[in-house]
């Protein structure tokens, strides 16, 4: 043999080597990036349902609540103390609830060494008040923002959300529900003894590395940061025991990036009662609810006596490539809480058979529309700067916003300040899950969505709201852009320089 050929058969060789060696670690990636706790039926925990926040009634009939930033430790883990911030405590926070018509004032007061800020998510109140990365609270300073409560009844939530630094402060345990009642929602007879028959389920994924969060980031996974277990209320492997036949849960995904499909082990149908801003006209049975991060849902579920039943999240389609199926967590499935119902169970009154129709607009007489294309570097081509508005809104006109993705990963789009009706997706009628109101909307990709708002919030042209992709990760990127809301005629104007609220 020939040096020459002989050269060559050694390298052809360490070339097959090579590519065998290459592809069977990607192989190994590719199936270690799947996620699976189902099945594994450890439900040792029984779930903690938040505090119901203690609120005093003020002279002038505002109700007054206090919410406080602190840093601490949770033993998510008997005997493993994990560093955590929370409101009130050492993870997430009190459930805030007030009636429509009411006037709410919130004293928010920052105990922790750096600023932060809180957002009521989906809340229609003045862009002052929304608690965006413009009303940074100072460590040590008291922040009071208040406003009247005027929307529907709802399941929402308050976060952080100082620019750049939303996922970290969220994660590490910065969350709460905020839950709006009316008349017409406490008239239904539905499922409302709150933590009895109605258990708010704050879902979220996690990532231990002994007693401490990891929160890293894979290095293939493109959202953001994906835990490989999911906890409810702060609580691992939780339990809960019913004894009603028909139980609320108010389901909101807390989580960075990742997107469940909420159903039952053994696919049982459940009825959708409510989406992110309120209630739907009608129930709507399924056996699957999707939701990715910042959305919710209430879904009302029939158990029978002495039986366990577990919910889960289901492996998802949130592309159509193996890649995010695979490595942003489309192939995952997790056991996220088992309901215990008791052997005698108290009778529950049928679900009315219709309950109120969603205010918000059905499109007509749109004044104007917007186009949003989506990608991590930015929306519409440009990354949020705090300094820039990046769109003038007349005060209570409908417009119609088109939002696309076609970026090779998911993304969402929430808005602040209102609650939309998702008019159509890829040019079809929206399923039954996204006809009622909505503050947030998933975007998986090569996904158009058309949205009808209206802003009927009060007019500030110095105060921006925000609209941007809800994965956390990708808003601390850059993925957010800033409206204000004017009167007729008026301008924009400056967004005032970030400035810290001292005192009160
Ligand atoms: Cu839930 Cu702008 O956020
Ligand atoms: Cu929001
Ligand atoms: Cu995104």
């Amino acid at each position: 043999m020939s040096g020459f050929k002989r050269l060559l058969i050694i390298l052809v060789s360490f070339g097959i080597v090579l590519t065998v060696a290459a592809g069977g670690g990607f192989l190994w990636v590719y199936s270690g990036a799947k996620v699976s706790t189902a099945g594994r039926g450890t439900f040792r925990n029984q779930l903690a349902v938040p505090p119901l926040a203690k609120s005093s009634v003020g002279p002038d009939g505002t109700r007054v609540f206090d919410l406080r930033m602190q840093a601490g430790e949770t033993e998510f883990t008997a005997g493993q103390k994990t560093p955590t911030w929370g409101f009130n405590g050492s993870y997430l926070g009190p459930t805030l609830r007030a009636q429509r018509g009411e006037k709410v004032r919130i004293r928010v007061s920052n105990t922790l060494d750096e600023a932060s800020t809180v957002h009521w998510h989906g809340m229609r109140l003045p862009a002052a008040m929304d608690g965006g990365p413009h009303q940074l609270v100072a460590p040590g300073a008291t922040w009071s923002p208040h406003w009247k409560i005027d929307q529907q009844a709802a399941t929402l939530w308050y976060h952080p959300h100082p620019h750049g630094e939303t996922e970290d402060h969220v994660q590490r345990g910065l969350a709460g529900m905020f839950i709006l009642d009316d008349a017409k929602s406490l008239g239904l007879g539905l499922p409302d003894t709150y933590g009895v028959n109605d258990l708010p389920l704050i879902v979220q994924d996690v990532k231990f590395d002994g007693a401490r969060f990891d929160h890293g980031h894979g290095l293939l996974q493109t959202v953001g940061f994906l835990g490989d277990r999911t906890m409810v209320n702060g609580t691992l492997d939780p339990y809960r025991v019913v004894g009603d036949e028909l139980v609320r849960l108010r389901l909101l995904n807390a989580s960075s990036a990742r997107t469940y499909d909420f159903g039952f082990d053994d696919d049982r149908e459940f009825s959708l009662i409510a989406t992110d801003g309120g209630l739907l006209e009608k129930a709507a049975p399924m056996n699957r609810i999707q939701l990715s991060p910042g959305e919710r849902a209430e879904i009302v579920v029939r158990v029978r006596p002495g039986e366990r039943t577990v919910l889960r999240s289901y492996p998802l389609s949130i592309g159509q490539d193996f890649y995010n199926q695979r490595f942003n967590g489309g192939d995952d499935t997790f056991d996220v809480l088992e309901l215990r119902a008791q052997k005698r169970l108290r009778h529950s009154p049928a679900l009315p058979a219709t309950l109120e129709k969603p205010e918000i607009p059905d499109g007509s007489h749109a004044a104007r529309g917007r186009f949003f294309n989506l990608q991590v570097t930015g929306i519409n081509g440009r990354p949020m700067s705090m300094g820039r508005i990046d769109g003038t809104v007349t005060r209570g006109a409908t417009e119609i916003w088109t939002v696309r993705n076609t970026n090779g990963m998911p993304h969402n789009f929430h808005v602040h300040g209102v609650q939309f009706r998702v008019l159509s997706v890829n040019g079809h009628a929206p399923e039954p899950a996204l006809r009622g109101a909505k503050d947030t909307v998933f975007l998986p990709d090569r996904t158009t969505v058309k949205l009808a708002i209206r802003f009927d919030g009060p007019a500030d042209p110095n105060a921006p709201y925000m609209y941007h992709c809800h994965l956390l990760y990708h808003e601390d990127q850059g993925m957010m852009g800033q409206f204000v809301v004017v009167d007729k005629g008026q301008r924009a104007g400056r967004p005032s320089a970030v400035h810290a609220h001292q005192g009160h």
